[in-house]
């Protein structure tokens, strides 16, 4: 175990401490870094997939609790199906029949989810070993991780630069920033997919209050690809703007809600035009712990997702995780933007810089 605080540093000032977490099948070392802030605030990231392991976040009497899904050890990442906590790219969400256009050349990718490619093909950033580097902020202890997506890599062009950072801010608030440049024109939605669960593991999410700062949101067909409506969430089980229970109508006789097993939807947030700042995405308050989890982001969009596929997956501690289990407020360009010219465009040209980021901040509630 090597602790990387800086020597002398008083206990309190935040730490970093990285340990070897075994190898992947074709024998890549990884890494599991826990970073500790100035609060006591904790997270644990992997350099598989670049996933957040663990985030323990005090409840309304200061006692510190987990609040994400994931895996004891390595082996439960690299069996994963469900993404948990990691980095997904190089497209998050679908792109409709695996193929889109650019410039007049079709590029097609892997049907990894029906007739659709999702989150990236079949060995998306979630399966990548990602380089870490400790960075130090004023803010709280980060962690730099970036990765190398070859020029034609599960059906992309252009080598993409990618680099995540993971910032465990001291007023307990977790920012990711992301970037990326590449060398021939491509698609890029970069995210990330922690399951949260703010009540700590076992139970639902059906009684967390959530808020969505949404007037749309973008309905889907069988295939969950949008049709390219957004539609107004008014009169529907889709009207976040006043803080409600994820399970007061989770279960309504809805179209939609049909089509995605539940809330698997992107809603379109209220940003107003060239704004470039983040801005309040979502908030989540579980009653019983009294806490609060808001979002906020630059993206146009939110996946909230409520783990309508999770079917019995061995998590941490021996807690089987199941659908309802967690919910994910995976922030993003909306899904299959290259196949939908109304969409806020998702290409990256030679000479840009890719830059989102966004912050989950914990609080509580008395
Ligand atoms: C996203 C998708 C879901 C599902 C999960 C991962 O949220 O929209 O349909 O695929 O990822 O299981």
């Amino acid at each position: 175990m090597t602790t990387l605080a800086p020597i002398g540093a008083a206990p309190n000032a935040g730490s970093t401490v990285k340990k070897p977490w075994g190898k992947t099948p074709d024998g890549q070392a990884v890494d599991l870094y826990v970073l500790t802030n100035r609060a006591g605030m904790e997270m644990a990231i992997t350099t598989y997939g670049g996933a957040v392991v663990s985030l323990k976040t005090p409840d309304r009497s200061g006692k510190l609790g987990d609040v994400v899904l994931g895996y004891d050890s390595l082996e439960g990442y690299v069996n994963d199906k469900a993404y948990l906590g990691a980095i997904v790219g190089r497209y998050g969400n679908r792109i409709a029949h695996a193929q889109f256009s650019l410039d007049g050349k079709t590029y097609t990718l892997a049907k990894n989810n029906g007739e659709n490619s999702l989150h990236g093909g079949i060995k998306g950033f979630n399966k990548a070993v990602w380089t870490a580097k400790e960075i130090s902020t004023r803010g709280g202890p980060s962690l730099e991780l970036s990765y190398l997506s070859k020029d034609g890599e599960e059906g992309f062009a252009g080598n993409l630069k990618v680099t995540v950072t993971y910032l465990l801010l001291d007023n307990n608030a977790l920012r990711i920033e992301y970037s990326a440049t590449t060398d021939k024109k491509t698609v890029v939605n970069l995210t990330n997919h922690s399951y949260f669960n703010l009540a700590g593991p076992g139970g639902d999410i059906l009684s967390t209050v959530l808020m969505v700062e949404a007037d749309k949101f973008t309905p889907v067909d069988a295939g969950l690809i949008p049709t390219g409506e957004l539609r107004d969430v008014s009169g529907t089980p889709f009207d976040f703007r006043k803080p409600t229970a994820i399970g007061a109508r989770i279960e309504q006789d809805d179209e939609q809600l049909k089509l995605g097993h539940g809330y698997d939807h992107n809603f379109v947030l209220r940003r107003a035009a060239g704004e470039r700042a983040e801005t309040l995405a979502a908030r989540a308050v579980d009653p019983a712990s009294g806490r609060v989890l808001e979002v906020w982001t630059t993206e146009p969009g939110v996946q909230l997702y409520t783990s309508n596929f999770l079917d019995g997956v061995k998590g941490k501690g021996g807690v089987t995780y199941t659908r309802r289990s967690a919910f994910c407020l995976e922030t993003q360009h909306f899904p299959d933007s290259p196949n939908q010219a109304k969409f806020p465009s998702a290409v990256l040209s030679p000479g840009e810089t890719y830059h989102t980021s966004t912050t989950f901040k914990f609080t509580v509630e008395k």
